[in-house]
């Protein structure tokens, strides 16, 4: 097929039947409209959060204010390292409050949610035995040591089912160690939450403690170590509108100061003779080397500003993921995923599969033919999607929809016309095989040329 075929205006120009409250959330830089293949420039629809968020209006203001009398952090009397070394200082305060941190607990500021579990994976005292579901994305599911990882198997019957093998996997470890139980707080394939008070409650009834890897959570629902009873929170800013190289992990300090520290190094050290080494303890044993302090800024500008309109967060995504998921679960031949079952609360991610057409095409085709973007694959959690996906040989991947405050309800419209186009009459123009295995448009008139920012 070579011919293109005109742009369907009707799936472009959607009334918005869909609305969300008329409460204000914070604004995100917008990028400004996007071609197709078929000529036209459009609003991009965003529609790829649980990836990375774009930026919040506030965070960029905030990082170029700080980014103004940057200097050093805690090792200059310069007045600009003063306060530099407040706004890093300020950060970490926040990113605290954030998560309702208690008294004692550490904030360690980190690259990502990766890098905050990783931390915590080499902090373990010889031995932890960690509990781990399978349908963790790979950053909670592979930085253990393997001889003490104790997996469970995708839970296949609810949420009750997963307590129960929780329950009987942490009474066979009771005589040993303190075990850790990893869990994510929603699922980055299918949105749902994870039952997080159950979840930790079963932990504390074996002494067991527990690592919420809050990266798909964060930026839809707020989280409360106090209350949660959690011991260790991580998450990442470029999934929370903070897209600026930071990331966090916080809680109790006991195992932390009581680790090497993860970078060995200026900061991570109190004192250094030629026979020892003292290390510092707190945040400062974890962050060795001179910290991303805009990173920091720009991650507690995030934390405030969504703290701050949770509830209109809330209410704007709430429209956001019933529309998506009730609207995609209505189109034949589309088929959505779930772990828990379709009344678990969720944030607004779906992940589904279309009758006869590759995951990686109907991404390709969204983006080429409708502006729209979103995320095709296995997310990091191969075991995860191989489970889900066991019932449907035909796929091997599946399409990924993840909303935000980049969302408008016309996105959302527009996507699920599109969707319904391709499960309907399949792509508009012709796609071939690109070399990393996914699919490009096979004569794309549009200029593929990136103009680079700097
Ligand atoms: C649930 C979950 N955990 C961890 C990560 C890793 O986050 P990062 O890439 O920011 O380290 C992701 C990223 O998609 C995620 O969705």
């Amino acid at each position: 097929m070579s011919s293109i075929r005109p742009v369907d205006e009707s799936a472009l120009h959607l009334a918005h039947r869909l609305t969300t409250p008329d409460v204000p959330v914070p604004a995100v830089v917008r990028p400004g409209p996007v071609p197709t293949v078929h000529g036209t420039w459009v609003d991009y629809a965003a529609l790829d959060h649980g990836a990375s968020t774009p930026a919040l209006e506030s965070v960029v203001r905030a990082v170029d204010t700080a980014v103004r009398t940057y200097s050093s952090v805690h090792r200059g009397q310069g007045w600009l390292s003063r306060v530099t070394s407040a706004h890093y200082e300020a950060a970490r305060e926040e990113v605290a409050r954030f998560v309702g941190a208690r008294r004692d607990d550490v904030v360690v500021l980190t690259r990502n949610t990766t890098d905050a579990v990783t931390l915590l994976a080499r902090a373990l005292p010889t031995g932890t035995p960690v509990v781990v579901f399978e349908s963790e994305h790979h950053a909670s599911l592979l930085p253990w040591q393997p001889e003490d990882v104790h997996r469970l198997p995708v839970p296949a019957a609810g949420v009750a089912s997963a307590l129960t093998a929780l329950d009987a996997r942490l009474s066979a470890l009771e005589d040993g160690p303190t075990p850790l139980v990893v869990v994510a707080g929603a699922s980055n394939v299918t949105g749902e939450l994870w039952p997080l008070d159950q979840v930790v409650r079963t932990a504390q009834r074996h002494g067991a403690r527990v690592l919420v890897d809050a990266a798909q959570l964060v930026a839809h629902r707020p989280v409360d170590l106090g209350s949660l009873g959690a011991d260790w929170v991580a998450f990442s800013g470029h999934k929370l509108y903070a897209p600026y190289g930071a990331g966090a992990l916080v809680g109790r300090r006991d195992w932390l100061d009581a680790a090497d520290p993860y970078l060995a190094g200026g900061g991570a050290s109190a004192e250094v003779t030629r026979d020892a080494i003292r290390w510092s303890t707190g945040p400062a044993r974890h962050e060795g080397g001179s910290p991303n302090v805009l990173g920091a800024v720009a991650l507690a500008a995030a934390c405030a500003a969504v703290r701050e309109h949770r509830t209109a967060v809330e209410q704007h995504e709430h429209v956001l993921t019933e529309r998506l998921s009730d609207g995609l679960r209505d189109i034949p031949g589309v088929r959505t995923s779930s772990i828990f079952g379709p009344d678990t609360d969720r944030g607004p991610v779906v992940a589904f599969t279309v009758d006869g057409l590759d995951a990686h095409l109907v991404a390709a085709a969204l983006s080429a033919e409708y502006g729209i973007g979103v995320r095709a694959g296995k997310f990091c959690a191969h075991l995860l999607v191989d489970a889900l996906l066991a019932s449907t040989p035909e796929h091997t991947t599946a399409v990924r929809v993840s909303a935000g405050l980049a969302t408008t309800p016309e996105h959302v419209e527009r996507l699920l016309a599109a969707v319904r186009a391709l499960a309907t009459t399949g792509p508009g123009v012709e796609y071939t095989r690109d070399v990393d295995g996914g699919w490009v448009v096979a004569d794309d008139p549009r200029d593929l040329s990136v103009e680079l920012p700097w």
